[in-house]
């Protein structure tokens, strides 16, 4: 591994607006975790820090969506997310937030050092003012309609229907989320960070990357690069965020860009870090090696400004542009700091066949679990490193939760320790038996040897951010100790061979320590039941001198490492999450009026009633049309509707739905239509009848 002499490792500031959900730990966290764990049973010198990133737009729009102050919003989420992290184990030496003193502090001197090596060029353009609220509109706090489809609620940046990237200027008729009025154009200075002259530095920099960076990592920069570098506005007219240095002119009331102010809460985190150790006096830090403590203050500046260290940023690939370029960029002109040696960032995770959405609802909330499921920190955390979207997009299902669990925990891991302890304590009341290892047979050594390979296996795995290989490498060790009981079969070998069940025995207990050991980094839960029955030393990696479990070693009682998930658990999840979409569809969605006002005379002319449909054919010719009959209560008609594509006949015969009766009646395709059937047609286009219990005919209105 390489020789560096100490790491600093960071995981993405995540947004103080809401919860985590398993994207954020698929997508950051756990690999993080898992390298940073990994690197100090190495003995290695770390620090792993994070925090939460309480500015920019993302949270001052939650604050006016919930009707409350940033201030609000960011203390609430900030203590759900850093209790999450904390019950789900992961390993930060410091969960800080950026609006601490020190974060303000520490990017304000960035700014100013960027600002005295000319790093900035001041320019101005014309943007967007709400001339009721007095202020200038961030990006986000502008929708309008799309010009690509013609969404009317895109915003300033993007159209979430289309997905298109925007500019505020291409929205058709804009309007501000602020006041709900028409902003207009008004002029503004803002300072650019000049990253067309960082163009050069960077490509040669990513370049000499090429074969030490996952490759969609390298291949997204390469592509901003091919495109050029564009100067950047690192100051933003809000009045949320990190004021720009009082003492540079003429940027009274601007903030800086939250993306200038996030990634620079790694340093701020790491020198708060230091400082809670030198002052013994701990709020954010909970340093987890003893190498960090009695550190002095100013040991911060090693991990940031040293050569010999190396600086690993995990995040998601919605962040690669702005650690691989924007920030390195920084960094580099500041003539101090040091540049990342990786940015293993991963994809992104997809929830049961859609994407993870906050908005719409459709995620598996980290704090929910934690409640739902208490002490199964590792079944989620095995089954996302699984699924782990190293190199392209992957999927989480509750079915493949339960199938992992209860296949591969279970079923592998969880029986090979059981079956070894069960075994070593109805034989040896479970004392650990001696042995003659000259006595070993060629298998027995084969066994014994695995250990090594596959430990090798797991280290080569985690310090090439390759962790899936790493659990499965756990999991064939543990299907090697599964396949040596059954081939030996102790529980038969035991009547007429004792001396050579002692042997058996033996082994298999030393298999199930180094299961232990070698899974400190991977499943941290699962390895504090394993000490407890094995005793292996916990905090140390496997050296090959070392018997795991020697002979006499009183094993502590069998307990239960993981359990059976049923499939009542799987459908109430996805039940559960259908639901809580549904519900969200509604709760979020702005009024745009859509039709003119009508009197209530023009509302008392509809007649509608309710009703069933009998029958149903596709109609002739018509891709889109479905000729129903529908029973009325006082007769049946048939009507004739749009909804082909999304329906086919089965599924809407007995369907309840509502019905406009006294529409004039008229001609679709040759057949004569006698009224209308209600729908409801949600943001994807999804239609759904409007149904009601009251038995047919009745009126509704
Ligand atoms: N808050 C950002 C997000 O959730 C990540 C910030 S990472 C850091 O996408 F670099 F800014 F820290
Ligand atoms: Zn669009």
């Amino acid at each position: 591994m390489c020789a560096s002499k100490r790491y600093t490792i960071t995981a993405a500031l995540p947004y103080a607006n809401g919860p985590l959900h398993i994207g954020h730990l698929a997508g950051a966290y756990i690999g993080a975790d898992i390298y940073a764990r990994y690197l100090r049973l190495r003995g290695k010198d770390i620090v792993f820090v994070c925090g939460s990133d309480e500015h920019g737009a993302a949270i001052t729009i939650k604050a006016i969506k919930e009707g409350v102050t940033p201030r609000e919003i960011v203390d609430k989420f900030h203590t759900i997310i850093r209790d999450s992290f904390q019950q789900f184990g992961i390993s930060f030496d410091i969960y800080h937030r950026t609006s601490e003193p020190i974060h303000y502090e520490t990017s304000q001197e960035f700014f100013r050092i960027l600002n005295d090596k000319n790093a900035f060029d001041i320019r101005e353009s014309e943007q967007y003012y709400d001339e009721e609220a007095h202020q200038f509109l961030a990006d986000r706090y502008i929708v309008g309609t799309c010009p690509k489809c013609s969404n009317e609620n895109a915003y300033g940046d993007q159209c979430e229907k289309c997905g298109s990237t925007l500019s505020p200027t291409e929205l058709i008729h804009p309007r501000s989320t602020i006041s709900g009025g028409t902003p207009i154009l008004r002029k503004t200075k803002h300072w650019y960070l000049k990253l067309d002259e960082y163009q050069e530095y960077i490509q040669k920099w990513i370049e000499s990357k090429k074969s030490t960076w996952k490759s969609h990592v390298y291949g997204q920069c390469m592509s901003w690069i091919d495109a050029g570098l564009q100067p950047r506005a690192m100051t933003r007219d809000l009045n949320w965020g990190i004021p720009v240095p009082p003492e540079i002119d003429g940027a009274e009331g601007k903030v800086l860009y939250v993306w200038l102010d996030a990634p620079i809460g790694y340093v701020s985190a790491t020198r708060q870090l230091f400082k809670e150790i030198e002052e013994n006096d701990f709020h954010f830090a909970q340093p987890k090696s003893e190498q960090l403590l009695g550190r002095s203050k100013d040991d911060w500046e090693k991990y940031w400004q040293s050569d010999d260290t190396t600086l690993v940023h995990f995040i998601g690939k919605d962040n690669i542009v702005f650690h691989c370029i924007t920030f390195p960029a920084i960094l580099k002109a500041t003539e101090k700091y040091i540049l990342p040696d990786n940015v293993p960032a991963n994809e992104f995770m997809n929830l049961q066949g859609d994407k993870i959405s906050t908005s719409r609802n459709w995620a598996v909330w980290l704090h929910e679990y934690l409640e739902e499921f208490p002490g199964k920190q590792d079944e989620l955390r095995y089954t996302l490193i699984a699924n782990m979207p190293e190199n392209k997009d992957s999927e989480f299902t509750w079915q493949d939760y339960q199938s992992r669990v209860n296949n591969e925990l279970v079923a592998n891991l969880g029986n090979f320790v059981n079956r070894v302890v069960v075994l070593v304590h109805k034989y040896y009341n479970g004392i650990v038996p001696q042995v003659e290892t000259a006595s070993f047979s060629t298998y027995d050594n084969q066994v014994l040897d695995s250990i090594n390979s596959y430990a090798d296996k797991i280290s080569a795995a985690i310090e090439s951010f390759k962790f899936r290989d790493a659990l499965m490498a756990l999991n064939e060790l543990s299907s090697v100790g599964n396949k040596y009981l059954a081939d030996l079969e102790p529980w038969k070998l035991i009547k007429n061979d004792p001396k050579a069940t002692e042997k058996v025995l033996f082994i298999a207990t030393q298999l199930c320590g180094s299961l232990a050991v070698l899974a400190q980094p991977l499943l941290p839960f699962t390895v504090d039941k394993l000490n407890r029955i094995f005793g292996v030393h916990k905090g140390q990696w496997l050296t090959s001198d070392k018997v795991l479990v020697p002979s006499g070693y009183q094993l502590g009682q069998s307990e239960l490492l993981f359990e059976k998930i049923d499939d009542a658990i799987v459908n109430y999840q996805i039940e559960k999450l259908e639901k809580s979409k549904s519900q969200s569809q509604s709760n979020d969605i702005a009024y745009v009026q859509v039709k003119n006002e009508i009197s209530f005379d023009d509302f008392s002319k509809l007649d509608i009633r309710t009703g069933t449909i009998v029958e149903a054919e596709k109609v002739l010719k018509a891709d889109k049309l479905l000729k129903l009959t529908v029973d009325l209560g006082f007769e049946t008609r048939t009507i004739v509707s749009g909804i082909a594509e999304y329906f086919s006949t089965e599924e809407v015969i007995g369907k309840r739905v509502s019905v406009l009766v006294n529409l004039a009646p008229r001609k679709l395709k040759g057949i004569e239509s006698n009224g209308m059937i209600l729908m409801a047609e949600d943001n994807e286009g999804k239609l759904s009848f409007v149904q009601s219990e009251a038995p047919n005919g009745m009126v509704i209105r």
